[in-house]
This record gives structure tokens, C-alpha cells and sequence, in this order.
């Protein structure tokens, strides 16, 4: 199994955090998302512990809420002590909705609108991690009317290449997030908001991709990043007290990925920081990182119900459940892999090659190719797993299909956090 959450039970289901999948799909129906909340808890605390082990506590973990924005999400990271990053007025919504205190919410975006930047700044949100010159001059206007100084991160690309998808690689000159260090373009951002009068810059961020299995982006990231630090203090005389590292910690998805643990990571970040700080005789700034997949990733999976089983002799076995790229679009946009298992045979052997396609009126639309299952039937449960970050958080109505329901377990207990979207929410906004 990926991660210790996942568990047979003695009817031969597979069970997460203690809850039999099966009777979930019969009491909440399908598909579902099911998320282990002692795991979400857990993943919180072995960060934060490290960041107190390796760098005395000096340190804030932010929650990509990207990966799975909803309000019971924020009040659960909320509870661990975390702040949150949010890239859109909708997540920044959500989190001020569940109660999250603003001064931890950090907000991103490549193309933030006027009236988000005006809502971030109203809402009294903690930073405002500026991607563009455009951007930067909005939020001094909008700054100046309000009769506030507004605290930014400027968003860097420190020219790293992490080895990931090229879809979801951030940190070379050729992406359209943030202010590259090669062309200079960081430095003449840093020089204009000097000219400023209702912005003050307080610290740096990066970040550099998803689902990195390497730790030495990382470290090279946050040297690259220091070096960029202190050639900001010696050229315009500000010490910046934030250095944000960003997020993309791989996870566990299929048997032979390899996660780093988060103790390494955090430790060898660390160490790096500091190594540089010392090199540069820089008093060691706070410290910030941004996990979204790692904090609620990998303990999960989506329940479907099989509705057919069609063989192609010679072919191969398409094997249908009842969700597919609507509820989960990472196949088709990405190749990502995944596990899966008839969660009401997970103790026989996967002695079966499936193709696991969805419901929607495309080819594209699978969930993984020649995965080994269990023997599947029709009206088998099927559990796809990892499926917690990026998921729901990606879903559409194509089709018109509604959402599903997500449900977080506790010790065998589970509760309803996401309703399922009717056939009456679909058509809400038609006119
Ligand atoms: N911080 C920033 C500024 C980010 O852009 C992201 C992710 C994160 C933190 C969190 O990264 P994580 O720890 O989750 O890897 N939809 C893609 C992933 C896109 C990631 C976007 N940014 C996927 O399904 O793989």
C-alpha cells in the first residue's frame, strides 16, 4: 500500500484511515472523495516539527490551498497552526468564509485583478506576493487610496530546472510567473519599489515546480535566492525578513515513486539557508515554504462504482466508472500516474490489465492505462488513490456531470465536507 492509511480489512475491503471504503460508496454514493484526516494533521505537524528542529521555529508553512480549497480544508490547517497561500479571489473567499485569520493569508497569481488586489487589500490579508510591474503599480494605487502600505514578496524565478512535467515546472526564465533574475528583470523591480511610497517589500519567494522527488532544486533555489537577498542589501540598504521557498514536495503515487521525507527536506532547506546566511553575514530571515500535494495528497482516493467492462479482443480492457476526467483530469492533461483497487476485493491478488476510462464523451477521458486491478465486475467499487490534491480542486461539469461529494475519515468515522453537486446546481446560472 502507498501510505499506512490504507488498510484490508477482515470482509477483504479496502479501508482508509480506518473506514471501510465500500460502505462509504453505499452511504454517500459515487463518486467520492475520501480524505484522511489524521494524515492531512499529521503531514501539518512533521513540517512545522521540523522547521522547529532545524531553524528554531523561526519559520511559517503555508498551505497551497490550490491543491483542495474548500472551507472545512482551512478550518482543519487553521487548527494545525499553518497560514495558507491562495491564488484567486474565490480561494481567498473560501478561506475568510471558514474563519481563516487573514494576516496568514498570502496571496498569489500571475494576473490578479484590480478588484482582487482591492479585496486582499480590504480583507487585510498578510502579503501580497507581487508577480509583475503592472501588478506592483495597481497595488500602490490602490494602496494610496486606501491610506495603507501594503506588504509584499516579489515572486522570483531563480533559473532552476526541477526535473518534473513541464506543465507544472515554475522556476525557469521561460514561465509566466514572476520576475526572472537573468535578464535583470528582479533587479529593476526591487529598484522601482524603492520609488514607492505605499508598498514595502518584505521578502522574496520562489517556486520552483510540483512533485519533485530531488532535493537539490531546492537547496540550489534557496541559495540562489540568498545570494539574490544580499545583493539587495548591499544595493539598496533592505534586509528583507522573508524568504518563501514555495512548495512542490513530490508524494507517492505509484509503488516506484520515491518521496523525500519531509524531515530531509526541511533539514537540508534548512541548512542551506543558513550555510548561506552565514556566508553573507545575514541575519537568518523567516523562513516560509508552501506544500499544497504533500499536506494533502497522499492519503486519499476516489471511490466509482464499475458500470462496464468491455473487452477488445486482442485490444485491451476498458474498464468505465462513473467519474473520469471531470473529477479527475490529471491523466489527460498530465500522463499522472495512479494505483487502484476493486476496494471490495483489495485482499485478491492485481492479477487483471485495465484501461480505467470515465464517463465523458471523449476518448481522452481515462484515468490510467494498463494499471493492474483486481478481477473487475460491473457494480464493483473501484478506488483510484492519491487522488486528494488537484482533483477536486480541477474538476469541471463537463458533460454537465455534477461534482462529487467528498468525505473526511477520522479513526474509522467519516463526515461529509463537500456535498454533491444536483442536477439543480448545474443549471443554476442559466438564464
Ligand atoms: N506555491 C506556488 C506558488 C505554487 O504555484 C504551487 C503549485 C504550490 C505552492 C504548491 O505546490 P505543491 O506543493 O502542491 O507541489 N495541477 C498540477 C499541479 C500544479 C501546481 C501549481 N502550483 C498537478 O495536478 O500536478
Amino acid at each position: 500500500m502507498l501510505t499506512d492509511s490504507y488498510s484490508v480489512n477482515s470482509k477483504g475491503h479496502l479501508c482508509l484511515g480506518g473506514a471501510d471504503t465500500v460502505d462509504l460508496a453505499n452511504q454517500f454514493g459515487t463518486p467520492l472523495y475520501v480524505f484522511d484526516e489524521k494524515d492531512i494533521r499529521n503531514n501539518c505537524k512533521a513540517f512545522k516539527e521540523a522547521f522547529d528542529e532545524y531553524y528554531d521555529g523561526n519559520a511559517l508553512v503555508l498551505y497551497a490551498s490550490k491543491a483542495f480549497s474548500c472551507k472545512e480544508m482551512y478550518r482543519l490547517v487553521n487548527s494545525e497552526g499553518l497560514g495558507t497561500d491562495v491564488v484567486s479571489g474565490g480561494e481567498l473567499y473560501t478561506a475568510l468564509a471558514a474563519g481563516f485569520p487573514a494576516e496568514k493569508i498570502y496571496f498569489h497569481g500571475n494576473n490578479k485583478t484590480p478588484n482582487e488586489i482591492a479585496y486582499a487589500l480590504d480583507s487585510k490579508i498578510g502579503r501580497i506576493v507581487v508577480d509583475n510591474l503592472f501588478e506592483l503599480e495597481t497595488i500602490d494605487c490602490l494602496a494610496k487610496d486606501k491610506g495603507i502600505k501594503a506588504k509584499v514578496l516579489f515572486r522570483i524565478k531563480p533559473g532552476i530546472d526541477a526535473h518534473t512535467h513541464d506543465f507544472i515546472k515554475t522556476g525557469q526564465i521561460d514561465c509566466k510567473f514572476g520576475f526572472a533574475l537573468e535578464n535583470t528583470e528582479a533587479y529593476e523591480a526591487v529598484k522601482k519599489v524603492t520609488t514607492l511610497e505605499n508598498v514595502e517589500l518584505a521578502g522574496i519567494h520562489c517556486h520552483i515546480g510540483s512533485q519533485i522527488f530531488e532535493t537539490e532544486p531546492f537547496v540550489l533555489a534557496a541559495e540562489v535566492m540568498l545570494n539574490f537577498a544580499d545583493k539587495i542589501r548591499k544595493d539598496f540598504g533592505i534586509t528583507l525578513g522573508e524568504i518563501n521557498l514555495g512548495g512542490g514536495y513530490g508524494i507517492k503515487y505509484v509503488n516506484s515513486d520515491k518521496p523525500v521525507s519531509k524531515n530531509e527536506s526541511i533539514k537540508l532547506l534548512c541548512s542551506a539557508v543558513k550555510k548561506a546566511c552565514a556566508e553573507y553575514d545575514y541575519p537568518l530571515p523567516k523562513l516560509l515554504i508552501e506544500p499544497g500535494r504533500s499536506i494533502v495528497g497522499a492519503s486519499t482516493l476516489t471511490l466509482y462504482k464499475i458500470g462496464c467492462v468491455k473487452t477488445i479482443k486482442d485490444v485491451r480492457t476498458y474498464v468505465a466508472v462513473d467519474g473520469g476526467m471531470a473529477d479527475n483530469p490529471r491523466y489527460a492533461l498530465y500522463g499522472a500516474e495512479y494505483d487502484a483497487i476493486v476496494a471490495n476485493k483489495a485482499d485478491k491478488d492485481k492479477d487483471f490489465e485495465a484501461t480505467i476510462a470515465g464517463k465523458c464523451c471523449e476518448s481522452g477521458d481515462l484515468i490510467g492505462e494498463n494499471i493492474k486491478i483486481q478481477i473487475p465486475e460491473v457494480n464493483d467499487t473501484l478506488a483510484v488513490l492519491a487522488t486528494g490534491a488537484y482533483n477536486y480542486s480541477m474538476s469541471s461539469n463537463y458533460n454537465r456531470i455534477p461534482r462529487p461529494a467528498a468525505v473526511m475519515v477520522n479513526d474509522g468515522k467519516a463526515r461529509l465536507i463537500i456535498n454533491r453537486e444536483t442536477y439543480e446546481d448545474i443549471i443554476k446560472n442559466d438564464i
